[in-house]
């Protein structure tokens, strides 16, 4: 205990020293999230994520997340040193949609609308029109198809299926995936809210279409931890990363919070339910990389001036 007091103290001094400015997702670690908070960073979603980097005036942005959340922090902001507790920190959906072979999908389909969710390389978002993530992919696509086009999807095939159904647009989907997401099993939700029937059910879109299906809100991580403090419901079954209950229960103290269940027998597994890649951002590699910088994202600049484009089009958009 006296260690991890000795390695917060640490933290927030070299976070002042060098000018830097912690931004967390809300799957990782709750000591760092609460760090954020005080040190006048924030935590938050993918989307707000990216927008609070761009705005805050340090010259260090610290991201505690994975690594598309630390490119797109410097894809924005250049004349910034974007530092991540560890570079290794990916995603699945990242890694299953590999540039060349998502150039080649786009080649083959040149009359469709690129649009690309956030958890892809600088190098996918550069080939993309639009970049969304899951708070305004919705609104965009419904955007998009108002104006007579049609898409091609990328990566994460339940999110674009998911919007394909609720707003009718012509998507072609890239068929990835979010290997934590993927894990939340139908049949072990049935039978929990069979138990608790007064419990609302809380979605992440990136769950498989029978999971989604069962939800009272499917929404971003911001959108859920919005709707357990808003809905009169005492009781949530949370289809999401269990990270996300450190700031849901903070902000939610009376209510009871359950985990939907990550196996068919209604079982929870934690670890099934929590990104080994988010897991690995701790309190040890943040102090390291904040006192020597060496985890620094770099991104190509032609490759960056790109990806700049769609992802300003997020910004002017949600703005
Ligand atoms: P949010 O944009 O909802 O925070 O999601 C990011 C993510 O990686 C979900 O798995
Ligand atoms: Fe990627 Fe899934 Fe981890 Fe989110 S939870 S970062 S989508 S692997």
């Amino acid at each position: 205990q006296e260690e991890k007091a000795e390695l917060e103290s640490r933290i927030r001094k070299a976070l002042k020293d060098q000018d830097a400015v912690l931004v967390a997702h809300y799957y990782v670690d709750p000591d760092i999230q609460r760090i954020a908070e005080e040190t006048g960073g924030c935590v938050a979603d993918s989307l707000e994520m990216a927008r609070f980097g761009n705005r805050h005036p340090a010259s260090t942005v610290v991201v505690a997340g994975v690594k598309f959340m630390g490119e797109t922090a410097k894809i924005l902001n250049p004349e910034k040193r974007v530092l991540m507790p560890t570079l290794e920190a990916t995603c699945s959906l990242d890694i299953g949609c590999p540039a060349d072979e998502f150039a080649e999908f786009c080649d083959q389909h040149p009359d469709r609308t690129v649009v690309v969710y956030a958890n892809t390389s600088a190098a996918v978002k550069a080939r993309a029109d639009w970049v969304v993530t899951s708070s305004c992919a919705q609104a965009i696509v419904e955007h998009l198809d108002a104006r007579g086009e049609k898409i091609l999807w990328a990566p994460d095939q339940h999110l674009g299926s998911y919007i394909q159904k609720t707003t009718g647009t012509d998507m072609l989907l890239w068929q990835g995936s979010c290997i934590v997401h993927e894990e939340f099993k139908f049949q072990g939700l049935e039978d929990l809210k069979a138990l608790y029937p007064d419990a609302a059910v809380l979605v992440h879109p990136e769950s498989p279409a029978q999971v989604v299906e069962m939800a009272d809100v499917v929404g971003s991580t911001s959108q859920l931890i919005q709707a357990v403090q808003s809905l009169p419901n005492e009781r949530f079954i949370v289809a999401t990363d269990n990270g996300i209950f450190y700031k849901m229960q903070q902000l939610a103290p009376n209510k009871t919070l359950i985990e939907a269940p990550t196996a068919g027998n209604g079982a929870t597994c934690r670890s099934c339910a929590h990104c080994p890649w988010m897991a690995m951002n701790g309190l040890e590699n943040l102090l390291h990389v904040i006192e020597h910088g060496d985890q620094e994202i770099q991104v190509d600049e032609t490759l960056r001036e790109d990806a700049l484009k769609p992802l300003r089009r997020m910004l002017d958009f949600t703005a």
